[in-house]
């Protein structure tokens, strides 16, 4: 019995030796034949639980077989021109290794987080608003003339409805009126949030964005507090002290209105080629809240005052993380965004 075994096994041991045609069929057969649990090795394994006559019959013919084994495989070996030892246990050591694919928070989030860890320590509350917004919280509550460019099809993507006027918010302002309908000053908030532009793209431009709005008012907030609640933002956030700059601007729902610098995080305000040679870095709009909206939002005329401001925070993460086009943002490239 097991000798027949023994000699169907060195039969196709031989027809497979022959038809092995590289390095790694070769390397095969040895396997299937003499590996660990190949055809041979269970036979030799199994000679521990034969009788001793048995054993002395089959353990000659078996080792037989084995030597047989390792001459026509290294002859075959030699035929191939190959290179695998009889006697080597094969590794390759050259197959790349699996790497396991960790997530990470997108820089954005990042951002964000950071931004709302330091207002929440400074006492802000969190609000927010939708992202579909009508035509009156975003313009007309704020102020807007109806002849205003910003409402022009240029900036504005406009959602058809067929009852009110809808927008993709163009900005996290419209989240003042909302929420001072339901509160009252003094109150002192930031609202996060995803905008939408109606423009080309290229480096510095998106039509997706995402803005911080500070809205603080109260009976007696100035212009002195923004800028002193600024100074402390951003120096926390860019983690060394900054200076503020404001210059005069327009926005149809502050009065005054400013755009305001902070002063460059490369240089510290002497000038490098990150400020263009300005010493100032542009960041974002602020101003007083117009009384007029005040008014759309329920509050008497010329009771409070409040300050208020707009900036993007793809900028903020580009200064940040030296990131040279918005673009990558939106990309969904995993190899960016793994980087963080
Ligand atoms: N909403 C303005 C913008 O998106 C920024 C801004 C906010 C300006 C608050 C003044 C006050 O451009």
């Amino acid at each position: 019995m097991q000798r027949q075994k023994i000699d169907g096994i060195k039969s196709k041991f031989f027809r497979d030796i022959a038809d092995s045609q590289d390095e790694k069929s070769l390397y095969a057969v040895k396997v299937k034949y003499i590996g660990r649990s190949g055809q041979l090795t269970k036979i030799l394994k199994s000679l521990k639980d034969f009788s001793s006559e048995k054993r002395k019959m089959i353990g000659p013919l078996a080792n037989q077989a084995r030597r047989e084994f390792k001459e026509a495989y290294e002859k075959r070996q030699k035929a191939l021109g190959e290179q695998i030892d009889w006697e080597e246990e094969r590794i390759d050591v050259t197959i790349p290794g699996k790497k396991a694919e960790i997530g990470s928070l997108h820089p954005i989030t990042l951002v964000y987080q950071e931004v709302e860890k330091i207002f929440s320590s400074m006492g802000f509350e969190i609000a927010e608003g939708p992202e579909l917004e009508t035509d009156w919280y975003n313009f007309t509550s704020l102020n807007f003339p109806f002849d205003h460019p910003a409402r022009d099809m240029q900036d504005t993507f406009w959602v058809k409805s067929t009852k009110e006027k809808l927008v993709l918010r163009t900005h996290t302002s419209p989240v003042q009126v909302r929420y001072m309908e339901k509160r009252k000053p003094p109150f002192q908030i930031i609202v996060p949030g995803r905008v939408f532009r109606n423009e080309a793209t290229d480096a510095a431009h998106e039509h997706t964005l995402n803005q911080f709005e500070a809205l603080v008012v109260g009976d007696d907030v100035n212009v002195g507090h923004f800028k002193y609640i600024a100074k402390q933002f951003f120096s926390a956030f860019f983690e060394k002290e900054v200076d503020i700059r404001l210059r005069p601007s327009y926005f149809p729902f502050t009065e005054p209105s400013f755009e305001f610098d902070i002063s460059c995080t490369v240089c510290n305000g002497k000038k490098c080629p990150s400020c263009k040679n300005a010493g100032w870095l542009e960041i974002g709009g602020a101003g007083m809240v117009n009384q007029n909206v005040f008014v759309a939002a329920g509050y008497p005329r010329n009771k409070h005052q409040g300050f208020a401001w707009g900036f993007g925070i793809e900028r903020l993460a580009m200064m940040k993380y030296k990131i040279d086009d918005i673009r990558w943002f939106e990309s969904g490239n995993l190899r960016f965004i793994c980087q963080f």
